[in-house]
């Protein structure tokens, strides 16, 4: 994990009011020079300062698009200012206001682990395995994907990348999400038995196994959609049979299975924002964004977390005003603090498999019913 530098003093005396006042100063001083982008997981205290906001597919898209900005300032996680770093001209400066705003999944595959796996599963078949990774991966394992013929894909389209993959090769080997690799093949009509879960650490299946195979899915997960269960959906049918339920596909392949929807957080906002007026809704994605949500539909739709609340996504909690509001002041005073850059070679192959990626935008639910 990076380190991030404390804060000086004055940022944690400053009330949440005059740190607004002053970062929408920046702003205004700045106008088109800064853009600031926000996942849809942020709290709505900093995702208030956002010119833009979207999921990890419209925010790559967005910042492609970044031609006149000298400084793009991603509230998300690392991964993410990474994307935007490769997908921006070098003229623009990515920054991300804490360096510990990392992601659990995304350090569940290294570039290690993953060229030890393509160096064992290479050997052990000729079919053509292209490796597909989600964008929530390290910029190294996406410049793996690219030097390998393979691409990334978000939640919004991990299906058509996935159709692309078997077009060019085999095999797929789908990093580091396996619930999105499992519950999108799934989706596509692909059986659960043609599909094997590799754990860089521990492996109990054949090489027979990994021949007969059409998708080989890394043993990452999500800290965060992990903790919806099976359970919270048979809860919701048993207690409020006309409540529908809306998951991410990040959560495992039994939940997506007893939900009516599954898709990334723009489509469940979608969904959710097109629904009639008086229909019920359980979400099974990150709080800030079910709560928002809520605010957002009092009084008109009756929404709900699906399960306990314990669905903080903690790392990019840590994008808060007082670190906003260092980075601003910072660039205001002429010094560019935390700037997130990618070497060139590895920003040349990650490029190739985020470009990949961003030919097949099409965004779609990964299963609805
Ligand atoms: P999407 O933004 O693709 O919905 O993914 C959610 C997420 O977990 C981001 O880290
Ligand atoms: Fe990573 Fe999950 Fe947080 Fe997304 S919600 S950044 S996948 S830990």
């Amino acid at each position: 994990m990076l380190t991030q530098v404390p804060l000086p003093e004055k940022y944690h005396t400053l009330s949440l009011e005059q740190m607004a006042e002053r970062i929408g100063a920046h702003k205004r001083a700045f106008g088109d020079r800064l853009v600031i982008l926000g996942h849809h997981y942020q709290r709505d205290d900093v995702i208030r300062f956002a010119d833009f906001t979207g999921d990890s597919l419209k925010l790559s898209q967005l910042a492609a698009r970044q031609k006149n900005a000298e400084f793009v300032v991603f509230c998300g996680v690392h991964f993410m200012a990474e994307s935007a770093d490769i997908l921006t001209d070098d003229s623009v400066q990515v920054i991300l206001p804490d360096l510990t705003a990392g992601c659990s999944m995304a350090d569940m595959a290294t570039l290690e682990q993953v060229e030890e796996a393509w160096a064992y599963l290479t050997d052990v078949t000729d079919e053509k395995i292209i490796p597909i990774t989600y964008v929530n991966s390290a910029a190294s394992i996406k410049a793996f994907c690219g030097r390998h013929d393979g691409a990334c894909c978000t939640s919004s389209n991990a299906r058509r990348i996935l159709e692309y993959a078997l077009d060019q090769g085999d095999k797929v080997l789908f990093l580091p999400d396996q619930h999105l690799g499992r519950n999108t093949a799934y989706a596509m009509g692909w059986p659960l038995e043609s599909m094997i879960l590799y754990g860089p650490d521990d492996n109990d299946f054949s090489d027979e196994q990994i021949r007969q195979a059409k998708f080989i899915l890394w043993k990452g997960f999500c800290s965060v959609h992990q903790y919806f269960t099976p359970e919270d959906c048979a809860q919701v049918r048993r207690t409020d049979p006309d409540r529908k339920i809306i998951v991410h596909p990040e959560c495992c392949w039994e939940v997506v299975q007893k939900a009516d929807l599954a898709g990334s957080t723009e489509y469940i906002i979608k969904v959710i924002t097109e629904a009639p007026d008086g229909s019920r809704w359980a979400v099974g994605t990150e709080i800030n964004l079910v709560h928002r949500l809520i605010e957002q539909n009092l009084g008109r739709k009756d929404i709900r977390l699906l399960g306990k609340p314990q669905c903080l996504c903690t790392t990019m909690f840590r994008i808060d005003l007082p670190h906003l509001l260092w980075c601003l002041d910072e660039l205001a005073a002429g010094r560019v603090v935390n700037r997130i850059t990618v070497d060139p070679a590895t920003r040349r192959d990650a490029l190739l498999a985020l470009e990949r990626m961003l030919e097949h935008v099409h965004a779609e639910p990964v299963s609805s019913k």
